[in-house]
């Protein structure tokens, strides 16, 4: 006869197992396996992105933001893709977001291979992580199986600022179920990608009001930024790295080593080595490359898993540009 104490494990260890799926929605490892003929939809989106990084490598700063800016917004719902004169790409905080062309050359290589299967949202998760492992992070699995959202308006877009604080910032991920540690490691993805000198400029002279700089600058950090990129009067579109331009086409922890230098080039970047919630995380993912890439990875598993649309919600655009 069955224990009633096993069979009690037993069930306890089904709804436990069945609220851990849940808690990821319905996305899967390995989604589209099978759903496209003998056709690898990965394989097929890999190839993509991998003709565009040898002529680009741009790209994987492009798709790391997009990725952030899509899922931050509604969801990882492929929103930011749409086209429309209020849709969430016109608002301030995406203008400078592109590669846009990149994910419609992968829906159409994917639509070519099996048309209305591939989700735009899904394209975007697997078109970041092939970039990435391109740029010398890790290559890994994603969960895939989400579907397109059908609203993109610019007045939902509410990213954070460079100026946000720690403790603002640390709220606003943990609206979307994201930890501190996972919030310090996907602000590394400023380990590629550049800003622009207006976004900086306040920093450099006149921060807060003061007329002064921005005290937990480095004081030759400053003057290299002041000199080379970002006069005072002008250059506002000049390009800034996030990190140090020796490696600022690469998926690394050196973005944290300048952080511990005081060469955060970004207010809320400075700040996660100043602020006693994230500096340890800071000082140990500095300290520990294999570590920052594997976390890393796990976090942008994390972010592309906020608010999804699956099952036989939303849609599977046939253009990413626009619904059905
Ligand atoms: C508190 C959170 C964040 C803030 C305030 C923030 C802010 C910014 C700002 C102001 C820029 C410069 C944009 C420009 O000059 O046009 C930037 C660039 C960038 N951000 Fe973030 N970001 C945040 C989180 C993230 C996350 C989570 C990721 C990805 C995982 C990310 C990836 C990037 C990348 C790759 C760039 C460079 C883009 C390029 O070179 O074109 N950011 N971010």
């Amino acid at each position: 006869m069955r224990s009633p104490v096993l069979g009690a494990a037993a069930l306890f260890a089904v709804v436990v197992l069945s609220l851990a799926t849940a808690s990821h929605g319905a996305l899967q490892y390995g989604f589209y396996k099978g759903k496209c003929g003998t056709k690898d939809v990965e394989t097929i989106i890999q190839g993509v992105v991998r003709q565009r990084f040898f002529s680009d490598t741009k790209i994987v700063a492009a798709l790391l933001r997009m990725q952030f800016h899509d899922c931050f917004v509604r969801g990882c719902d492929a929103s930011i893709l749409l086209d429309g004169p209020s849709t969430e790409k016109t608002a301030l905080p995406n203008f400078s977001v592109f590669g846009y062309d990149l994910i419609d050359r992968a829906k159409a290589a994917v639509e070519a291979a099996c048309p209305g299967v591939v989700s735009c949202a899904d394209i975007i998760i697997a078109a970041t992580r092939d970039a990435v492992a391109l740029a010398g992070g890790l290559k890994y699995q994603v969960q895939l199986g989400r579907r397109d959202g059908m609203i993109s308006q610019a007045s939902l877009v509410n990213l954070p600022a460079p100026t946000i604080t720690v403790p603002q910032s640390i709220q606003t991920f943990r609206a979307k179920g994201l930890s501190t540690s996972d919030m310090v490691l996907l602000l590394g993805g400023h380990t590629v990608g550049i800003t622009r000198c207006s976004v900086i400029k306040d920093r450099l002279y006149n921060f807060r009001g003061t007329g002064k700089p921005d005290p937990t600058l480095n004081p030759n950090f400053l003057q290299l930024l002041r000199s080379f990129a970002c006069p005072k009067i002008g250059g506002d579109n000049n390009m800034v790295f996030l990190d140090d331009p020796s490696s600022s086409l690469k998926v690394d922890n050196s973005f944290y080593k300048q952080l511990l230098q005081n060469k955060g080039v970004l207010q809320i970047d400075q700040a996660l080595a100043l602020d006693p919630a994230t500096k340890p995380i800071v000082q140990q993912l500095a300290a520990n490359p294999t570590q920052f890439l594997t976390q890393f990875n796990q976090a942008m598993v994390k972010l592309g898993a906020v608010q999804v649309l699956t099952g036989t919600q939303g849609q599977i655009r046939k253009n990413c540009r626009r619904t059905n």
